[in-house]
C-alpha cells in the first residue's frame, strides 16, 4: 500500500492529475461499481471531484485536496481492486489485487490530449462521454455518458444555456446564496442543467424554483431532484403572473408562452434581478393589434405578420427593460435549424446610464403609439 499511496502523494503534490478510475470491485455486493476522480476549481480553490457509479445513478462529491490519499487508499483497500491514473506526464494503471503487492504499469500520457481534442472539436461545457446524473435520469444519456441520437439537439440546447449562464455569473452578487427563479420551467432539462452546472461542478449556495402551470410536470421535476438529492431545487405549481416572492438574483425564463415571458420580466424587474435570461415564444398578443395601413400589402401573407408581430413584440420589451436600467442584448440562443424561436433577450442589471433608459423609453413610446399596439410589457413601470 505504501507504494500506492508514494504514487498517489506525488501526483497530488505535482497536481498533475487529469482523471483517476477505481474500477474491478473487490465484491461483488459493492452497492457502486466504478469511482471517477478529477481535480475541480471550487471558487479558486483546488478539490476533487468523486462521480461514483452506481447501476441506475451517479452521484458527485467533492473533497478537499487533503483528503485525496485518504479518500483514495480506502477505496483500493476496501472497494476496488484496478486504479488508471491518467496525468499529465504519464498514464500509471494500478493492479492491487493484493495492496501491499501492487502491480505497476507506466506508460506516455494518452488522456491530456484526446480530453483537450475532444474539448475543442465539441467545445462544450458539459462533454459528451462524462456520466452526468440528471442527464441520465431524464433519459438523454446512457450510464456512460453516451447521448442518445434523438436527444442531441436537446444536448446542444444545454450546452449553449450554461454559456451563457457562464458568462452571465459575474453581474452576480457573491457571498450570498443565490436565488433564481425559472419560470415556465416545463420538463425542466435546462432547470436541471443550470441546477448541476452552479451548485455540484461549481459548488455555488443556491436555490432554484421551477415555475409551471402544469401539475404532472411539477410532481414529476419534484420527484426527479429527490431521486437526484439536488437539494436546494424546487418546483412549484402556479401561474407566473400571480408568483409572488421578494427577491431574485437571476430569472430565467425559456420559451414560456405569450404573454407569459412579459410577466416574468415584469417579475424580474420588481425583484431587482441582476440577471434576466428570457426566450419568448408564441408572440401572438400584438398580431391582432397591428394597426398600419401601409404594411397591410406585406402583411396579407400571414407568416410574414407573424414574423413581424415577434420582432415587434421582443423590440419593445428591450428597450422597456433598458428603460428600467438594464443593459439588454438580443442573443441567439440556439441556431435556427434548430428552431425559429432561438431568440435570447439577455438583460444586466445596473450598467445602463440614465440617458439612455431615456431614451429608450422615449422609443418604446414613439413605437407602440406608430403601431397602435397595447403590450402586455406596458404595465412594467
Ligand atoms: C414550451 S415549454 C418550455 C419549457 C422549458 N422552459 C424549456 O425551455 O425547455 C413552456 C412552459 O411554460 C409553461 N407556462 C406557460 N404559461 C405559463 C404561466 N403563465 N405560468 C406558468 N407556466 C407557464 C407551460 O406550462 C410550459 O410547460
Amino acid at each position: 500500500m505504501e507504494q500506492i499511496k508514494k504514487i498517489l502523494a506525488v501526483i497530488d503534490e505535482q497536481q498533475s492529475l487529469i482523471r483517476l478510475v477505481l474500477a474491478s470491485p473487490r465484491k461483488k455486493s459493492l452497492p457502486y461499481q466504478k469511482v471517477v476522480i478529477r481535480p475541480l476549481l471550487l471558487k479558486g480553490e483546488p478539490v476533487y471531484q468523486l462521480e461514483i457509479h452506481y447501476p441506475q445513478k451517479v452521484i458527485h462529491e467533492n473533497i478537499p485536496r487533503d483528503e485525496f490519499l485518504d479518500s483514495v487508499s480506502r477505496f483500493i483497500l476496501l472497494d476496488f481492486k484496478q486504479i488508471n491514473l491518467f496525468t499529465k506526464e504519464e498514464d500509471i494503471q494500478i493492479l492491487a489485487a493484493k495492496p501491499t503487492e501492487p502491480r505497476v504499469l507506466r506508460t506516455p500520457a494518452t488522456k491530456k490530449a484526446a480530453e483537450i481534442s475532444h474539448n475543442k472539436s465539441k467545445n462544450y461545457i458539459l462533454p459528451e462521454g462524462e456520466p452526468r446524473d440528471f442527464l441520465i435520469r431524464l433519459g438523454v444519456s446512457d450510464d456512460k455518458g453516451k447521448i442518445y441520437p434523438k436527444h442531441y439537439s436537446k444536448f446542444r440546447q444545454i450546452n449553449r444555456y450554461l454559456e451563457i449562464v457562464e458568462d452571465s455569473l459575474p453581474h452576480l452578487e457573491t457571498g450570498k446564496p443565490l436565488r433564481i427563479i425559472d419560470f415556465g420551467c416545463g420538463k425542466s432539462y435546462l432547470t436541471f442543467a443550470l441546477y448541476y452546472y452552479l451548485r455540484v461542478e461549481k459548488g455555488l449556495e443556491l436555490e432554484i424554483i421551477g415555475l409551471d402551470l402544469k401539475e404532472d410536470v411539477i410532481e414529476f421535476c419534484n420527484q426527479v431532484a429527490k431521486d437526484l438529492n439536488y437539494q436546494g431545487l424546487t418546483f412549484l405549481l402556479g401561474d407566473i403572473a400571480q408568483y409572488k416572492s421578494d427577491r431574485a438574483d437571476m430569472v430565467v425564463s425559456l420559451h414560456a408562452c405569450d404573454t407569459a415571458t412579459d410577466y416574468a420580466l415584469i417579475n424580474a424587474v420588481s425583484w431587482g434581478a441582476r440577471v434576466i435570461l428570457s426566450v419568448p415564444c408564441c408572440q401572438h398578443e400584438l398580431f391582432s393589434q397591428l394597426q398600419d395601413t401601409l404594411h397591410q400589402s406585406i402583411f396579407r401573407h400571414g407568416i410574414l405578420k407573424d414574423r413581424f408581430t415577434e420582432i415587434l413584440t421582443d423590440g419593445v420589451r428591450g428597450l422597456k427593460l433598458e428603460s428600467a436600467g438594464y443593459d439588454v442584448s438580443m442573443i441567439e440562443f440556439t441556431s435556427l435549424e434548430h428552431t425559429s424561436k432561438n431568440i435570447m433577450i439577455k438583460a444586466v442589471l445596473g450598467k445602463v446610464q440614465s440617458k439612455k433608459s431615456r431614451e429608450s423609453a422615449a422609443a418604446y413610446d414613439a413605437l407602440v403609439k406608430y403601431w397602435g399596439v397595447h403590450p402586455a410589457i406596458d404595465s412594467l413601470k
